[in-house]
Order: structure tokens, then sequence, then C-alpha cells
């Protein structure tokens, strides 16, 4: 039998926290894996749209793509299109921090030091769980260098998940990548080293599955 058609929100690639108006602060997301999941839901028909922070990659035919800057302007589009959707599997790497007071002119070379002062972004996985239908899905990713396991099952509480992809830096900008995969009943499951093509289907399979509980 067919899986049901899913409204599937997707988030993909870094966000940019601007310093003044030719300078930011941001991450080597390459936004590989949000957009071949946006791809493999898209092929196995389902509805898709995919929030993306700035990328080089072209989204997928047949997705509504929503291009955002900062943390504060995906929450934004996120918020608004939500209610709308069955399933949000946040693959963005969002800025932790953004910049207090961004300057509105190009800064100076005059001082020898400079301060910047930086204010944590909003949990946008948090925040979009935290404000859910009991029948809507939610799916995080946690990189993480070290004791990832413990600080993946962290996050799938602190972010009231139902499943986490745990990968590690060496995922960031490459073509394979190995995760492991968390459910909310606390059952752990290594997946082999493959491509983020297959991992991509693998895991709108999983988002299928939670979808049909
Ligand atoms: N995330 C988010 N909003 C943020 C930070 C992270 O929505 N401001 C999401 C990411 O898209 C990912 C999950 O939360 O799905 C975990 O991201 P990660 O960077 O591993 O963890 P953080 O929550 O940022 O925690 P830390 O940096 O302390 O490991």
């Amino acid at each position: 039998m067919n899986p049901r058609r899913l409204r599937i929100l997707i988030t993909a690639g870094p966000t940019r926290e601007y310093i003044d108006p030719v300078r930011f602060i941001s991450n080597d997301s390459s936004g590989k894996t949000g957009f071949l999941i946006a791809a493999a839901a898209r092929r196995s028909g389902h509805s898709v749209t995919l929030v993306h922070g700035p990328v080089t990659l072209k989204p997928p035919l047949g997705v509504r793509a929503v291009g955002v800057t900062g943390a504060s302007d995906m929450l934004a589009a996120c918020r608004q299109i939500w209610p709308k959707h069955d399933v949000l599997i946040m693959a963005a790497a969002v800025a932790d921090y953004s910049v207090a007071q961004p300057s509105n002119a190009k800064l100076k070379r005059t001082a020898a030091t400079l301060k910047l002062v930086l204010i944590a972004n909003p949990d946008i996985l948090a925040t979009l769980s935290a404000a859910r239908r009991p029948d809507q899905i939610a799916i995080g990713f946690a990189l993480e260098d070290r004791a990832g396991r413990r600080n993946a099952e962290s996050k799938l509480a602190r972010k009231n998940l139902d499943a986490i992809v745990l990968n590690r830096p060496t995922a960031i900008g490459a073509d394979e990548n190995q995760v492991e995969i968390l459910r909310r009943d606390g059952s752990w499951a290594a997946w082999p080293v493959m491509s983020k093509r297959r991992l991509a289907a693998r895991l709108v399979e999983l988002a299928e599955q939670l979808a049909e509980k």
C-alpha cells in the first residue's frame, strides 16, 4: 500500500547573521541533505515546502521553495506555514547566535580591537514542536562531535521530537553520511554509510512510518 500523501516542511542550509551590510557570521552547511530530502519527498509524491538559508543549490522541481537569510527570518517563515504541514524535517544548520546590534553602515577598520556582542537565536525546532498538534511529526538533526548519543537523547527530549538524526561534523559538505536514528521510544538504529541521496530517501520513509502511527 502506498503511504498517504503528506505535506512535508523541510528546512535546509545555514542561516546568515549580519554584522554590517557586507559581513556576516554563518557556518559551512551546504544545504545538500535538506535539498536531497526535499527531492526524495517529492519523488515519493508528497507535497513539499523547502525553507532554506543562503545556498548555491537549486530547489528541486515541484517543490515550493522559500529563501530566508537569518534565523529569525527562518522562524517567521516556518511559523506561518507549519500549521499547513504534517511533518517537519529540520535539517537546517541554524546559527546559534546573531549580532546584537548589526551596523547599518560598513564598519571601518579604525580600532585595534573590535568586540561583537552576540545574542542567542530562537530555537526554531523547539518553538515549532512546542506549538504542534498531536498529528504533526517533528524530526530534528543533532550535529555532535562528542558524546553523540547522550547529547542527541537530551535534544530529542528538550525539543520534544519524534525522532532525531545524529550525525558528525564530517558530514558537512560531504557526499556520504553515516547517521544513527533515535526515536521517541528510546530505540537507536545505526544506519550504514550511504550516499546523502540514499539517506534522504530513507529519511522520507522514516517520516512516512512515523506519520502512519
Ligand atoms: N535548531 C533550530 N534552531 C536553532 C538551533 C538548532 O531549529 N537555533 C535545530 C537544528 O536544525 C537541528 C536541531 O535543532 O535540527 C539540533 O541542532 P544542533 O546544532 O545539533 O543543536 P543546538 O540546539 O544548536 O545545540 P548545541 O549547539 O548546543 O549542540
